[in-house]
């Protein structure tokens, strides 16, 4: 990489409407490689909408999305991912019949091969990125078990294992951790900064703010499809607009001591 390359991931002025209604407003921001980018704002905010853009999903109405460089605002959701950006939904969506590994192994046939259908058997290389996102995510030992019976952490991990099957360069995960425990939430902190530390840039939504800041190298909050701040975990707790309009006065002064303390990190 030289200092020439451009962000691994650009939004230029990107919206999305949906007939009357403007979800995501004429928002720029750049994902740097290698980056944690934490994405936080109330309910209704856009942020979804933001990663159903940048997925292929649902493209923008106006705006650009560049990954490398190159245009992938009207690209289908499968040359998206072959392009490298996978992501990871606010529901969880898994094949409740398949085995764990199945599951995965949708996700390395999906994120290499040509063809969506018919060919479902996976090519060595399919089953290597297989083997390394269940090792990843902790889930090789359970990769025989059907995923419908598995618990919601572990539910979670298989999404994201199938996520990283797919070899991205960016990862978007839109909240990994809604309904999970303090400590599950712990683990899947870990889970993050392991794929964080193979060089996966990560766009990261979530309502757990305990999470959302431990983890992100920088975080962006939308409000009415706006970003309202964008910096610190730090200035974060300290902005008069983001304390009004989502943290409110009692959650921002208890970040604000857990981040004194060091106590949003695992103990
Ligand atoms: N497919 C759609 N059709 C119409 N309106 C939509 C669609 N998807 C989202 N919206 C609307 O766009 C706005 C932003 O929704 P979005 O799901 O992006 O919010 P969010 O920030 O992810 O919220 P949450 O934190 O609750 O998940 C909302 O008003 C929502 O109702
Ligand atoms: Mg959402």
């Amino acid at each position: 990489m030289t200092t020439t390359d451009p962000p691994l991931l650009v939004c230029d002025s990107v919206a999305k409407s949906f007939g009357s209604l403007t979800a995501v407003r004429q928002l720029s921001f750049t994902a740097g490689r290698g980056e944690i980018l934490g994405v936080g704002g109330p309910n209704g905010a856009g942020k979804t909408t933001l990663f159903e853009v940048m997925s292929g999903l649902n493209p923008a109405t106006s705006g650009r999305v560049l990954l490398e460089g190159r245009d992938i605002t009207h690209a289908s959701p499968e040359a998206i991912c072959h392009a490298g950006i996978a992501r990871t939904f606010q529901l969880n969506a898994c094949f409740d019949s398949l085995t764990v590994r199945e599951n995965v192994e949708v996700g390395a046939i999906f994120g290499r091969s040509g063809r969506m259908l018919p060919n479902l058997r996976p090519s060595p290389e399919m089953q290597q990125a297989t083997d390394d996102a269940l090792d990843l995510v902790g889930l090789s030992a359970r990769q025989g078990l059907v995923a419908g019976s598995l618990p919601v952490l572990d539910r979670k991990l298989l999404m994201v294992a199938g996520a990283m099957a797919t070899r991205p360069k960016l990862l978007l995960m839109d909240e990994p951790v809604g309904g999970l425990t303090h400590a599950e939430t712990d683990l899947m902190m870990a889970t993050v900064r392991r794929i964080a530390a193979t060089g996966v840039t990560i766009i990261l939504i979530e309502h757990v703010m305990r999470f959302l800041v431990a983890l992100s190298d920088r975080v962006m909050i939308l409000h009415h499809g706006e970003r309202i701040y964008e910096g610190s975990a730090a200035g974060l707790v300290q902005d008069r607009r983001v304390i009004d309009v989502y943290l409110g006065e009692g959650a921002s002064a208890r970040l604000a001591a857990l981040l004194r303390e060091g106590r949003h990190e695992p103990a």
